[in-house]
């Protein structure tokens, strides 16, 4: 594995090589036997703003032995139109890995080709893929595999955690409900590459009836906030609250990628009742993310076309 650069282009084994290192990443905190990013420079290229992603990867990176910059796009001549591609080629000249965080998918998908750097998608409009694989650990910490389990996502079905978990449906084999009016639903292309068992409804008790996992993320992602008022009115009777936990199972884990609205995608009493795991959500997000970076910190030689990525499948 060179890059993170989305769930779509992970497989079955590349996803349990992850969540198996992560384990013993988390479980080691503290006293890593080794430093595999020791002398590395990383690049945290943001165009969006961040508090988990941006934190936990440059915690992430210092504790693994190296260095990251931020470089808040605004304030690189990318800020001012100089091409990604140009971008790309610096950088990979001067630092050893990469983080992104944009809109465009294919930016992030440039910048791994034209850098020759491990590039890691901190999120996309398209894809979040470090959330999902913070995710689908949490999930398996807490109730073991995921496979052959039912999770329901509520609300903005058409969004990029929500895209990224019609992936990993596929790919590890369990029951994705979403449950979103039909303008917010997945297209069907983005249906028809996950495969897998992903159902799409407007009936969100239908939805939740069984569930293993509830799961909502933001009405207004970042990017589409010329829409907020019209996705606040469209999206109002898909909240996440009590009256839909009692019809999942009793044991149902409730999840919330953050940052949380109340009152809208999730009520306050329901996120309250679920603390602990949102907020162990959002921790994993640094232990599967130092994962993530060890199992890239062998591509990371200087200069373009390193080769010789460690791979952690299996
Ligand atoms: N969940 C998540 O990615 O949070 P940030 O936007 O704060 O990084
Ligand atoms: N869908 C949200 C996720 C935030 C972490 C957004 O893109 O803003």
């Amino acid at each position: 594995m060179k890059h993170l650069l989305s769930i779509e282009a992970l497989d079955q084994a590349d996803i349990e090589g992850i969540l198996s290192a992560s384990v013993t990443v988390k479980q080691q905190r503290g006293h890593h036997p080794r430093q595999p990013l020791a002398g590395q420079a990383w690049a945290l290229i943001f165009a969006k703003s961040s508090t988990r992603t941006r934190v936990s990867f440059e915690v992430g990176i210092r504790e693994l032995g190296g260095g990251s910059l931020f470089l808040s796009a605004n304030d690189i001549q990318l800020g001012r139109g100089e091409p990604i591609k140009d971008t790309a080629r610096v950088l990979g000249r001067m630092v050893h890995g990469a983080v992104i965080r944009t809109y465009g998918q294919t930016d992030v998908e440039e910048f791994a080709a034209y850098s020759g750097i491990p590039t890691i998608n901190a999120l996309t409009d398209e894809e979040h893929p470090c959330q999902i694989l913070a995710d689908l650990f949490t999930f398996q910490e807490k109730r073991g595999p995921i496979r052959g389990r039912i999770v329901t996502f509520l609300g903005d079905g058409a969004c990029n955690v929500a895209n990224s978990l019609a992936f990993a449906a596929s790919r590890l084999d369990f029951e994705l409900r979403i449950a979103a009016p039909a303008a917010y639903q997945p297209s069907p292309d983005l249906l028809r590459r996950a495969g897998g068992k992903v159902y799409c409804t407007e009936d969100i008790r239908a939805a939740a009836t069984g569930a293993d996992l509830l799961y909502t993320d933001v009405w207004v992602s970042m990017g589409k906030e010329a829409e907020a008022q019209a996705r606040i009115d469209q999206l109002a009777p898909y909240q996440l609250n009590d009256a839909l936990v009692q019809l999942a199972k009793p044991d149902a884990l409730v999840m919330h990628c953050l940052p949380a609205y109340r009152g809208k995608e999730i009520d306050a009493d329901t996120f309250e009742a679920h603390a602990q795991t949102i907020f162990d959500q959002a921790e994993n997000r640094l232990h599967v993310q130092k994962a993530i970076l060890e199992c890239l910190a062998d591509s990371a030689s200087l200069g373009s076309g390193a080769v010789g990525a460690k791979q952690c499948a299996g």
